[in-house]
């Protein structure tokens, strides 16, 4: 009896031990913050760009797009864009990314902001990015000849088209210091 007790009262021991639950609505929060400026700026650069024409746009994009990442990653916060089916191999998912990416991938019911405890000084938060009808155009099934060509030059490996309007496509996200 009095053995039951004690490891009754040790089970009970083990959650405060590991005292790493997230707070998730704050870190949720938190990280739909951190990745706003990154979001918001990719948009502008895009829009900006297409004025141009799409094949100029991929200029853009590409010499952007890595600075926009480094510029909104500020006081220890770390943001950027990550897919499984990538474009530049450089936004490849880190570890703490990938069981998120994967449910993603496969289930549609579950594509909700989520946050993990990557080691106990940092909070990962991850977002899916879902396709717009303006993604299409260096995204989709088809694309035009020239553009073609010219993501072919750039991302020789690329596996990030054949999409549609509505797709899941990759995931928004930020390294949180937790303190
Ligand atoms: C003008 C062509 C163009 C358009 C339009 C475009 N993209 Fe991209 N996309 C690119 C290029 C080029 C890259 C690689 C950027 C880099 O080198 O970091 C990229 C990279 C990405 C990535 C990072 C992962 C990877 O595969 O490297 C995501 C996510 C993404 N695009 C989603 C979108 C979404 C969502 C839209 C619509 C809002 C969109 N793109 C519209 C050209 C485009």
């Amino acid at each position: 009896m009095l053995r039951t007790a004690l490891i009754l009262s040790l089970l009970a021991a083990v959650p405060a031990c590991t005292g790493s639950k997230l707070n998730e609505a704050k870190w949720k929060a938190a990280g739909a913050e951190a990745v706003l400026p990154l979001k918001k700026s990719l948009k502008g650069a895009l829009v900006s760009g297409l004025e141009n024409g799409p094949v100029a746009a991929i200029s853009t994009c590409r010499v952007e797009a890595p600075k926009l990442a480094a510029e909104a990653s500020l006081g220890g916060v770390k943001v950027g864009r990550a897919s499984g089916r990538l474009r530049n191999p450089s936004n490849a998912a880190k570890p703490w990314m990938q069981s998120i990416l994967d449910v993603y991938e496969t289930d549609p019911e579950r594509r909700e902001p989520a946050v993990v405890a990557i080691d106990k000084n940092t909070v990962g938060y991850a977002e899916p990015i879902f396709m717009q009808p303006l993604c299409v155009t260096c995204h989709g099934a088809t694309l035009a000849p020239d553009l073609q060509t010219k993501l072919g030059e750039l991302y020789p490996t690329d596996q990030a088209t054949g999409y549609a309007a509505g797709d899941f496509r990759g995931i928004f996200w930020a390294e949180l210091p937790r303190n």
